[in-house]
């Protein structure tokens, strides 16, 4: 085995269904995830960071066959396509597993069969609702009297099979015992003590297997059986290393000697990893030597980012007019381990010109100018310190230092960037009690003027090394303008004080420019009302269309309903029968002036009863976006409607 010399440090994303595009929510993980494995390369860890595709099953199977393509091509081109987005995101993954890929199904097989051996697995028959959105039985009371799936709200199928199970009863006393050996193994506290309680409710065993649909991994021994796609999704954080291959020199490396094995997830999934998956690596022998961190979601004011409320955010939305870093910062500085957080335009303007354009971006370009302008970009280590508020700077930097590791380590990036954040404040709150602009009036005080810039041209070396896990792009461009050299840049230089002399660049570009508030909430208020217009409803095939009939009738009378301030009640010719229709258009049209129009109606609609009233009909009607309305007409004598 490979000698080590450097701490290792294994971080994995869950792998994303191959079912659609990936969003901000997802992107969180694999940012997040892509936070703590550059912030452990910093601190010199030989670190591999694993992210991929969940790709079998049968909902994927079914979006295959509705786009006419067979399932490995359809889900080899979301990988493609998400691998894509995760270069342009500056994720530094070392690895992308697809589970449909050899390296993967071949040992997925092997462990199934010895799970099969050992008795862990054995053959029964199950009878229940299945989710094929969620890929998951649920009991009668879970679905109630409608068969809804109690997590994604969708009609449940039921479905009877002989099936492989698991036994999670016999691991269940094992399993809480490590739980409470282990106080740091799910963190925050919060989702532990949920992971514990329902364990103590007691573990059903576990169906793993299915015979209704074929897109999945063949069970060697009895091949009509594929494996349940959440065993064969969670072994992809040992396929991935190795296991079970030839060579499981990674494996060995940094699971089974691993110092750091960090599995990230989001609440949704909590269960799969902290229940199945130890008692799969108890039953196999593999040490559970990992942690488990569990993230809230991103929402939207709506509540969940959804297709039909039409609230999807891509990351792209965001990047194409805000820069990579400021999505990056947003989502980490946002999401709290363990609870939720809200994503809404307003909110992400206001976070980057107070964080990033104020408070970083003027720190910045102030104190580069300065030491440009005091000292022909040039500062020296002082060699005695006058001022007690730079004594004070400097403390405040090494407790935040510390502050920032203790947090970055355990995965709360959001409490380690405030404290960043407090001393970027400090940092700006210096300048204005130094007043460095006085200092420079007074050549005896050059001393102190240098004492001054030294501090913060330090402050800021600091400031960069600590966010460049977030930021990368930004650290670069600030430590590249102080002219930091690598061996400055390094974690063990990350203390006040290294730098003997530092220089700077003679100008920097404005890093964040500051946002107009009103100027960017009209933008988006535009973009919302385009995609409304967007067709959002489902297809309907010409001949679903041509169920409805469409005539021109002309209107005889028409007034106001009594008692209502919305609608107006019409007597209206279509050919030679007069009906009776209902319209709530009273605040668009004074009714006499629509007496002998000729409009469009709806013939066929389901007569109704409105207010005691019948509504034979609709009027067919077209609204703009400042919420005026007109109704269709015709104006030729002898025009009818026609479907073409
Ligand atoms: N394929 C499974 C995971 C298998 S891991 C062995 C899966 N895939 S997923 O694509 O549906 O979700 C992947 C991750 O994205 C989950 O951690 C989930 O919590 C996360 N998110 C999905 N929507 C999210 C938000 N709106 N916000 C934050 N994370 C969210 O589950």
């Amino acid at each position: 085995m490979e000698t080590k010399n450097k701490k290792t440090c294994y971080v994995t994303t869950p792998i994303y269904y191959s079912s659609g595009n990936v969003h901000i929510g997802n992107s969180y993980t694999t940012i997040a995830c892509d936070v703590f494995a550059r912030y452990h390369r910093l601190k010199e860890y030989d670190t591999y960071y694993l992210t991929g595709m969940d790709e079998h099953g049968l909902k994927i199977e079914e979006a295959a066959k509705k786009v006419g393509k067979n399932p490995q091509d359809f889900v080899n081109e979301i990988a493609e396509n998400t691998k894509a987005l995760w270069k342009k995101l500056n994720i530094s993954n070392d690895d992308f597993i697809q589970t449909s890929e050899l390296r993967h199904t071949e040992v997925v097989q092997q462990i199934f069969e010895r799970l099969l051996q050992s008795g862990d697995i054995y053959l029964g028959y199950y009878e229940g609702d299945y989710c094929v959105s969620c890929e998951a039985f649920f009991t009668k009371t879970q679905v109630g009297e409608e068969c809804i799936c109690p997590d994604c709200g969708k009609p449940t199928r039921k479905i009877k099979e002989e099936s492989y199970f698991l036994n999670l009863k016999k691991y269940s006393d094992r399993l809480l015992k490590y739980i409470a050996d282990h106080p740091n193994f799910i963190q925050p506290e919060s989702r532990r003590n949920e992971v514990v309680s329902f364990i103590e409710q007691g573990l059903e065993d576990l169906c793993v297997s299915r015979t209704s649909f074929k897109w999945g991994i063949p069970v060697l021994s009895n091949p009509k059986h594929v494996v349940y796609v959440w065993i064969d999704a969670l072994c992809n954080y040992i396929t991935a290393l190795g296991y079970g291959s030839k060579d499981e020199t990674l494996f060995d490396k940094y699971w089974l000697n691993g110092d750091v094995v960090a599995h990230v997830v989001g609440k949704d999934i909590l269960r799969f990893h902290a229940i199945f998956w130890p008692i799969i690596l108890m039953a196999l022998d593999i040490p559970l030597n990992f942690k488990l961190y569990v993230h809230g979601w991103v929402l939207m004011k709506e509540g969940k980012m959804s297709k039909s409320v039409g609230n999807i955010v891509y990351p792209q939305d965001v990047t194409s007019r805000y820069g990579l870093d400021s999505l990056r910062y947003y989502l980490v500085r946002e999401m709290p381990l363990g609870n939720d957080c809200l994503f809404s335009y307003d909110r992400f303007v206001e976070r980057y010109n107070t964080d990033l354009a104020n408070d970083l971006g003027n720190l910045v370009s102030r104190t580069i100018a300065m030491i440009n302008k005091y000292f022909a970009g040039r500062v020296q280590k002082p060699t005695q310190i006058r001022n007690s508020i730079s004594i004070e700077l400097s403390k405040i930097a090494a407790e935040t230092i510390e502050k920032f590791n203790d947090s970055f380590t355990n995965f709360r990036f959001q409490s380690g960037l405030i404290e960043v954040w407090n001393l970027v404040s400090r940092a700006n709150k210096y300048i204005d009690e130094t007043s460095p602009w006085i200092l420079a009036k007074d050549e005896a005080k050059k001393e102190e003027l240098n004492e001054v810039m030294y501090h913060l041209y330090e402050s800021l070396r600091l400031v960069a090394i600590m966010i460049s896990s977030v930021v990368p792009e930004t650290a670069e461009t600030i430590l590249s303008n102080l002219q930091v050299s690598d061996d400055n840049r390094g974690y063990q230089k990350l203390t006040f004080g290294v730098t003997d002399t530092g220089k700077v660049k003679e100008r920097i570009d404005v890093l964040f420019k500051r946002l107009d508030v009103i100027e960017e909430q009209k933008y988006h208020q535009n973009e919302a009302e385009k995609a409304i217009i967007e067709p959002t409803k489902e297809e309907v095939s010409l001949s679903d269309f041509e169920k409805i009939d469409i005539r021109v009738g002309e209107v005889l009378e028409a007034k106001k309903m009594e008692g209502s301030d919305k609608l107006l009640i019409f007597q209206i010719k279509v050919e030679d029968k007069v009906r009776q229709i209902i319209s709530g258009i009273a605040q668009f049209y004074n009714p006499q002036e629509l007496i002998g129009k000729k409009l469009l109606v709806v013939a066929n609609l389901k007569p109704v009863k409105i207010r005691g009233q019948l509504s034979e009909g609709m009027i067919l009607t077209a609204s703009s976006s400042d919420d005026s309305l007109e109704v269709l007409q015709v104006t030729k004598e002898n025009s009818f409607a026609k479907i073409s």
